[in-house]
């Protein structure tokens, strides 16, 4: 199956059968969506693989019980920084430079600096929720390209999952859920409908 094709067998699973993936399947889900870009490569999120089934079940409370939260195999919580600081973006400038001897200029350093920092934390926040969101696509395609099913989340309480897996000592907020694992063919609903998607007339302007 090519790119199409996969995405095309792909939907949003309501239910999931409750069988483990096998661990390398999930390891390259979550490679897919390390290599995801970022704006100026920082990087501001984090991924969280949760198996413990009481963890599970709890978010799943906070996702207006959505059972897909509960019954997958692994549960991605896409996470994001709370804020942008000139700490945590020279860290990563700091950590470029070790990987392939780039040096940034001072100036520039200085310009992405207040670029985010200027903002206030509500703005500095849907920037990161941002890349968030890019490296949740990814994964989706990801897991549909190893024949998994998955379903991309923002239904639930952040709040109530950021208290549920401690985000705020890390100056971290959930942002999306990705359950994966295997539909469950008899609860699933959205398995039988087929793709609802805006013909390409009313989505695409190609300008020559
Ligand atoms: C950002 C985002 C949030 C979503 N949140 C939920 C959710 O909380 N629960 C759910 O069942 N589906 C959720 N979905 C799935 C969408 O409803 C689904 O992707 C859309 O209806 C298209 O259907 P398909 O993915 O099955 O092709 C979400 C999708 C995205 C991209």
């Amino acid at each position: 199956m090519d790119l199409i094709e996969r995405l095309q067998w792909r939907h949003a699973v309501k239910a999931m059968n409750g069988k483990r993936v096998p661990e390398e399947k999930i390891d390259r889900i979550l490679e897919a969506a390390r290599l995801a870009p970022s704006g100026n490569g920082l990087q501001p999120i984090e991924i969280f693989v949760i198996t413990n089934q009481e963890i599970k079940d709890k978010i799943k409370k906070a996702a207006i019980n959505q059972i897909q939260v509960s019954t997958c195999s692994h549960l991605l919580v896409f996470a994001a920084w709370n804020r942008f600081t000139a700490e945590n973006i020279n860290e990563t400038f700091d950590f470029m430079k070790n990987v392939d001897g780039r040096d940034t200029p001072e100036d520039y350093k200085q310009h992405v600096i207040k670029s985010y920092t200027e903002r206030n934390a509500k703005e500095q926040s849907a920037m990161a929720d941002n890349q968030a969101f890019i490296a949740l696509g990814i994964a989706v395609a990801a897991a549909a390209f190893e024949t998994l099913d998955s379903c991309p989340m923002t239904g639930f309480s952040p709040d109530e999952v950021d208290k549920i897996l401690n985000l705020k000592e890390k100056d971290l907020h959930s942002v999306a859920l990705l359950p994966i694992g295997y539909r469950d063919s008899e609860q699933d609903w959205n398995e039988k409908l087929p793709k609802a998607r805006k013909p390409k007339e009313k989505f695409i302007t190609k300008i020559n």
